[in-house]
C-alpha cells in the first residue's frame, strides 16, 4: 500500500519538483545595471514556469550571435542557444507578441528602451516604400542637393558639411531619419511641411531660402533614398 501513495506523491510534485525547469542565461551587464532582465525574466516564467539563472557560462545568451530579438538605438540584440525545450519556449516567446509587448513595455525614465520589431524591419521597409522612386530623386536633387550630395549628378554642388545620402542611407535608422527629416536639425528653421508644420514666426523668419516639401514628396524621397547603395562606412567617404 505505501508503495502505491510513493507512486502517486511524485506523479502529483512531479511536474513542479521532479525535473527542474530552468535554464541559465547570460546578458550584457548593460541590462542587468538598467533593470531589463528583472522586467523580462519574471514575466516569462510566470507563464512558462521555466526558471531562468544568470550565469555564465550558459545555456542561452543575448550577444551579437543568433536570432535578431530586439534592438537599442542602433544595436541589434540576438539570441543563442542550446538545444532544450526551455530555451526552445523561451524564443518563441521573446518573438510572440505577448513577449514584445513585454519588452516594448520596459521603460526608463519613461522611455522605451528596446524595440523588438528588430526581425520584421528589412520586409517592413521593403514593404512599405511605396513612395515615386523617379518623383523621389527629382525632388531631392532640387530641394535637398543644394546641401546633400544626393548622387553623382549633384556631387559638386552640395555643402560639405551636409552627410550624403548614401552615407545616411548606411544607417539602420535611415528610413526614419528621412521620414522625420524636417523635425531633425538643421531643417526645421528652413523647412514647411504642408498640413504639417506651423508657419515661421513672423520675428523668426526662414534665415535661408525655405523648402516647402509635401508629404507625399518626404514618401518619394524615402523611397528613392531605400533605392541607393549605402555608402559603405568602411571605405573612404572622399570622392574618386
Ligand atoms: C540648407 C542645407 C540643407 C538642406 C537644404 C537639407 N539638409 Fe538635410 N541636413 C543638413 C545638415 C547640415 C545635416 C547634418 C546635421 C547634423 O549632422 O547634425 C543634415 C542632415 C540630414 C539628415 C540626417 C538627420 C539626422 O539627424 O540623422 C537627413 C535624413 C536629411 N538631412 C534629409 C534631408 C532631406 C530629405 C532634405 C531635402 C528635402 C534635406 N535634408 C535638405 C543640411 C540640409
Amino acid at each position: 500500500m505505501m508503495k502505491y501513495w510513493i507512486v502517486i506523491a511524485g506523479l502529483i510534485a512531479g511536474p513542479a519538483f521532479g525535473q527542474d525547469k530552468s535554464f541559465t542565461l547570460s546578458a550584457p551587464d548593460s541590462m542587468t545595471a538598467n533593470g531589463f532582465l528583472k522586467h523580462l525574466l519574471p514575466r516569462f516564467s510566470l507563464k512558462s514556469g521555466i526558471r531562468i539563472s544568470i550565469s555564465e557560462p550558459s545555456d542561452a545568451s543575448f550577444g551579437t550571435k543568433g536570432v535578431p530579438v530586439f534592438q537599442d538605438g542602433a544595436t541589434v540584440w540576438h539570441f543563442s542557444k542550446t538545444d532544450g525545450p526551455y530555451t526552445d519556449a523561451f524564443l518563441d516567446w521573446l518573438t510572440s507578441d505577448v513577449g514584445k509587448n513585454t519588452i516594448a513595455a520596459f521603460k526608463v525614465d519613461d522611455v522605451a528602451v528596446y524595440d523588438p520589431d528588430v526581425q520584421q524591419q528589412k520586409a517592413v521597409v521593403e514593404n512599405e516604400l511605396t513612395g515615386d522612386v523617379v518623383l523621389g530623386e527629382k525632388v531631392s536633387l532640387s530641394l535637398c542637393g543644394r546641401c546633400h550630395v544626393v548622387n553623382d549628378t549633384n556631387r559638386m554642388k552640395a555643402i560639405g558639411s551636409s552627410p550624403s545620402f548614401a552615407l545616411l542611407r548606411g544607417f539602420p535608422d535611415w528610413q526614419n531619419r528621412f521620414e522625420a527629416f524636417f523635425v531633425l536639425k538643421p531643417h526645421p528653421a528652413f523647412t514647411q511641411v504642408e498640413d504639417v508644420t506651423e508657419p515661421f514666426p513672423d520675428h523668426l523668419p526662414s534665415p535661408m531660402s525655405p523648402i516647402e516639401v509635401t508629404l507625399e514628396q518626404i514618401e518619394a524621397i524615402t523611397a528613392y533614398v531605400g533605392s541607393i547603395e549605402p555608402a559603405d562606412l568602411g571605405a573612404p567617404l572622399a570622392a574618386n
